[in-house]
């Protein structure tokens, strides 16, 4: 694909390089003030779109702080979400006596994230929340406590810094909104 095909599947700009940098500054400045001792802080990134926000908010913390991993189904290759979480890859991490905080690219409907909670809670940690860098209006709504939020967004299907539109665009440096030519295309 070259530069102006990518360019043409985008249709503008939700949160620059600039404004990714600066929410995830003051994220890190929250966490530190609240967490202070790093060596009980497990931070679990959900893959594959929190890989970019795990990255460089870690690089944000003090080196103590340790990070996990889990995969669960989200959207598949379209644009809803389908409320059905399957656990594709668990945490290696014992989770007994831990403060654990969920790193997440986007809270949209919450559903996963609800799930996940639940989920991680059960299994004896000392505190669960939630550092997301995006939110979008409905998650704001729903019963899902989100306690660190980067950037409110409008209700739109958006990709780059980890979002995926069927495993495209994750690399991109900021988050853009996906031409909805693209999908209606795929929908065809
Ligand atoms: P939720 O369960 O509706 O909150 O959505 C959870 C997951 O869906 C997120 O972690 C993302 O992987 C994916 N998702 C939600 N909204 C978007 C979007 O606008 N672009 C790309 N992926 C999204």
């Amino acid at each position: 694909m070259t530069m102006d095909e990518l360019a043409s599947d985008l249709d503008g700009i939700v949160a620059t390089e600039a404004d990714i940098s600066a929410a995830l500054d003051r994220l890190a400045g929250e966490i530190r003030s609240d967490y202070t001792d790093p060596s009980s802080l497990l931070l679990v990134g959900v893959l594959k779109g929190a890989v970019m926000v795990m990255a460089d908010l870690a690089r944000r913390l003090p080196p103590g702080v340790a990070m996990d991993w889990m995969a669960v189904s989200s959207y598949g290759a379209g644009t809803r979400s389908s409320g059905v979480v399957r656990i594709l890859k668990d945490l290696d991490a014992d989770l007994t006596g831990r403060h654990v905080l969920i790193v997440e690219d986007i809270v949209d409907s919450g559903r996963t994230l609800s799930w996940l909670l639940g989920n991680l809670r059960s299994r004896g940690a000392l505190s669960v929340e939630v550092a997301t860098l995006l939110r979008k209006p409905e998650a704001a709504v729903v019963n899902v406590p989100v306690k660190y939020v980067g950037i409110d967004i409008p209700n739109a299907f958006v990709v780059g810094f980890g979002l995926d539109y069927a495993e495209r665009f994750r690399g991109l440096p900021y988050v853009a909104l996906l031409a909805p030519h693209v999908y209606a295309e795929d929908a065809e």
